[in-house]
């Protein structure tokens, strides 16, 4: 569709990490890289795959004064059974499209971005870890390369897909963790880039988070911007609680990301009959469901960490613990089905493999 995809090889391999041993996240890239490139009147052009390493480009490329860059999350497996498998590829494909379609960058075809994953993952496989819990960290990302300082959409972009083995989030299982409650700082509006993978909503949530650490918190919870009163996500994760024995997650507003793990989560435990709803939650009502002893387990849920549980929330200057700051049984099962289809223990019974 945009040209067969060259291959030229490394011609040394990198020293490679031990992957049995403390990878960490995002601190080790493959021996090679995917690239495309965009040029206004020829579209999407010479895909290539090429040894990793920097690239270059000019000090007025338009990525590097207003922020044009959306990007992608996911991971590949090395099953029990020895095959890789990528995860529902086909959802971070259709996402870079919404995102790209949200910052004005020229959309690139859904099958050919998953055909270039998984070209790129066959050529690296070696770099698949097989260790519990471990995986390929794939990140796609697409970024305005025009030199230019006018403010328009880039005439020129690039689309770049890098890898990293990477560990279990939480080596030691599930850890939950502290959050503090959000009330100054907002990640996201009605009408802005919220709901897109746009690199830049993340620039703007580090200084809640730097916060957030002040008070003995890992990350924030987001309320939403206007009324300060409803939940959004935690940390760059959706979040999910249970109460009185029915599951309830923010729904897709318009400035919360449309996780896949988040829809993977809904999907099973209707699978499961656990009650599931998608509706506006107000901090007020978790802290009355707190104080009634009917929140039952609150959870981050996401790509690199799959789920993430809350051991409490510090709202006001007060800090409502969860489950006794334990992991919940519903958190741990959904991590166990999710891993275990990841790594071929449990059947993959929605298909989710490629
Ligand atoms: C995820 O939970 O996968 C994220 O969005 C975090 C990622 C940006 C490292």
């Amino acid at each position: 569709m945009y040209g067969n995809i060259s291959i030229e090889k490394a011609s040394q391999r990198k020293t490679m990490p031990d992957l049995a041993q403390n990878l960490g996240f995002g601190r080790h890239f493959t021996d090679h890289m995917f690239i495309m490139d965009y040029t206004e009147g020829r579209g999407w052009h010479d895909p290539r795959i090429v040894p990793y390493g920097p690239i270059s480009h000019d000090p007025a490329a338009m990525i590097f004064h207003y922020g044009q860059a959306v990007f992608e999350g996911m991971k590949a497996f090395r099953t029990v059974s020895g095959e890789i498998a990528l995860f529902r590829p086909e959802q971070n494909a259709k996402r870079l499209q919404r995102s790209s379609e949200r910052l004005s960058i020229p959309t690139i075809d859904e099958a050919f971005v998953v055909e270039a994953i998984r070209t790129l993952v066959s050529l690296d496989k070696i770099w698949v870890p097989a260790k519990k819990g471990s995986s390929l960290y794939i990140r796609p990302f697409v970024i305005a390369t025009e030199a230019m300082l006018g403010v328009r959409p880039s005439a020129q972009y690039s689309f770049i897909v890098i890898m990293s083995p990477v560990d279990a989030y939480y080596e030691e299982g599930l850890h939950p963790v502290n959050i503090l409650v959000e009330s100054y700082y907002a990640r996201a509006v009605l009408g802005g880039t919220g709901n897109a993978k746009v690199a830049g909503n993340y620039a703007g949530s580090l200084k809640a988070q730097t916060l957030a650490k002040e008070h003995d918190c890992a990350q924030v919870l987001w309320l939403d911007a206007i009324e300060k009163k409803y939940l959004e996500e935690v940390g760059s994760m959706n979040v999910f609680f249970k109460i009185g024995g029915e599951v309830v997650t923010p729904s897709l507003s318009g400035s919360i990301l449309d996780g896949i793990t988040r829809s993977s989560i809904i999907h099973l435990l209707r699978n499961w009959g656990i009650p599931v709803t998608e509706r506006k939650v107000s901090i007020d009502e978790i802290v009355q469901a707190h104080a009634d002893g009917t929140l039952e387990e609150a959870y981050g849920t996401g790509t690199a960490a799959v789920v993430s549980p809350i051991g409490s929330l510090l709202w006001n200057g007060n800090r409502m613990e969860i489950n006794g700051g334990q992991t919940g049984e519903l958190v741990e099962r959904l991590y166990l089905e999710i891993t275990g289809i990841q790594e071929g223990t449990r059947p993959d019974q929605f298909g989710w493999l490629t």
